[in-house]
């Protein structure tokens, strides 16, 4: 209770609970903007890492002493050894959890797990409506990863959905997955015209399968992490995608199916909002985007397959080539004010390295005219041309070179590149705590509040 407030009001007191100490990080662009790497940099200060939105579509990569790994569903604090928790707002794939479990057990790391009773599974059925739909919607389809996300929140809102929690009874689980089941059966036979019994049928039998795997996994997260924070232990929750894929806030219909705002976090674990202090803004020094959708500092030819090339621009989860535009400081300025963000990580400015200008997009034009920030419609945001700003680039090193710049802080990195973060600081109005100049762990600089 030290530092709790407790105002006397008339007849009664009004207790205000003095801020836990709740850390989020998100993606200010389209995702991947190596959230993976900079959550696993700084979960070393935290007593658990924990997912809050999303699902299997996410790929998380965490390099560590050239190791990689990839993480779909487990958050990445894990090769810290961190208490890991998946909330009540993401959507777990079984399958591809216990591969996760099974690849981490090869490498003899048994992770202390988590899962929300009150997740919804993504199961079968989700995968097969998932390519059927991006197979209907032809010239207009997403893009999506097909991993079953978008028909697993949509169970989750027609109240069809299994639960993990649905896992730890028989009772349970069977009325959970009728209710499922015979929604997906009809579905899947009367609209898409496929075996809908079968599908279902297969489905029910894998997660019986796996079950057994996943019981001792499940449990009350809400309270767990609660109970953390009551006893001042501190919690970092990982966010995946990026804002511009928000079911929201994101380029709507060119998005994902869940929040990916930093004011999810809290309903996404179930804890209470006023726990989070600090919201980490993760940035690129550019932009990419995975799938369809408007792109508005998007860039083509040769430069842009160099920056693919380099920066390894292919996606985690689906190895698609990722498309790629210059930094949008539009895009970023509106997804920070939204989600709040206290202090920017910047990842990847060795990719942009060896470039003679780099331009940096700090206005939309429609029509002659500024627009502010990101229209909510795509009709608009495709009529929107950036406008670019101009910035001296700066030279392209070698890892070891940038490493031993790195030794000496900031100060030492080179000086064009210095001046690239000063105008992101000043464009976007907040400080960058964290650069990133290299895949591993320890290509990572922590800064003070201002970049000197
Ligand atoms: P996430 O989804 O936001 O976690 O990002 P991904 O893991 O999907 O994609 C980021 C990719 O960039 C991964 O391959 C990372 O290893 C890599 N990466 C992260 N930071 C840096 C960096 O500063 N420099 C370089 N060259 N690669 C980086
Ligand atoms: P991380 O957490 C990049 C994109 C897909 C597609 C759209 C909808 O690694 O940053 P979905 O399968 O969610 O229905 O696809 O969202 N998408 C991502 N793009 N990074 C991700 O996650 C993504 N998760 C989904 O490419 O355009
Ligand atoms: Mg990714």
């Amino acid at each position: 209770m030290d530092g709790d407030q407790v105002l006397k009001l008339k007849g009664a007191s009004l207790h205000i609970p003095s801020a836990l100490p709740a850390t989020v990080v998100v993606g200010l662009q389209w995702g991947d903007e190596g959230k993976g790497k900079i959550i696993d940099f700084v979960s070393e200060g935290f007593d658990a890492v924990a997912r809050f939105n999303g699902g299997s579509n996410a790929g998380h990569t965490v390099v560590v002493g050239g190791t990689k790994l990839s993480f779909h569903l487990l958050p990445s604090g894990v090769m810290r050894n961190k208490r890991l928790f998946i909330g009540n707002g993401v959507v777990v794939d079984p399958e591809v959890l216990l591969k996760e479990l099974d690849d981490l057990a090869s490498l003899n790391i048994r992770p202390d797990l988590l899962i929300s009773d009150r997740a919804h599974l993504t199961l079968g059925p989700h995968k097969f409506r998932d390519r059927f739909e991006e197979g209907r919607r032809g010239a207009f389809s997403i893009g999506t990863t097909l991993r079953g996300i978008s028909p697993a929140f949509s169970d989750r809102a027609s109240r069809v959905g299994v639960r993990a929690g649905d896992l730890l009874e028989d009772e349970a689980l069977k009325m959970a997955y009728e209710a499922f089941a015979g929604w997906n059966r009809v579905l899947i036979n009367e609209v898409y015209g496929e075996d809908g019994d079968a599908i279902v049928k297969d489905s029910f039998a894998k997660l019986k399968e796996v079950a057994p795997r996943l019981r001792p996994h499940v449990g009350d997260v809400s309270a767990e992490a609660n109970d953390l924070l009551s006893k001042g232990g501190k919690l970092l929750l990982e966010g995946a995608q990026g804002y511009f894929l928000d079911i929201d806030y994101g380029t709507y219909p060119y998005v994902t199916a869940t929040h990916t705002t930093a004011s999810y976090a809290p309903a996404g674990i179930g804890i209470p909002s006023q726990s989070v202090q600090r919201v980490i803004g993760i940035i690129k020094a550019y932009c990419t985007r995975v799938g369809a959708g408007p792109f508005v500092s998007e860039i083509s030819g040769p430069l842009c397959e160099a920056i693919r090339k380099k920066g390894g621009e292919y996606g985690a989860t689906t190895g698609r080539p990722r498309r790629v535009g210059w930094f949008d400081a539009v895009a970023v300025r509106s997804a920070a004010n939204s989600s709040g963000v206290t202090e920017l990580a910047v990842t990847k400015v060795d990719v942009l390295g060896g470039l003679e200008k780099v331009p940096v997009c700090d206005g939309y034009m429609d029509a002659g005219r500024v627009v502010a920030r990101p229209p909510s419609t795509i009709v608009q945001l495709r009529r929107c041309r950036p406008h670019y700003l101009e910035v001296p680039g700066w030279p392209d090193l070698s890892p070891e070179e940038w490493r031993d710049k790195a030794k000496g802080g900031i100060g030492s990195l080179p000086e064009d590149l210095r001046s690239y973060l000063k105008m992101i600081e000043s464009s976007i109005g907040l400080p960058i705590r964290y650069v990133s100049y290299g895949h591993d762990r320890a290509d990572t600089l922590e800064l003070g509040k201002d970049v000197s």
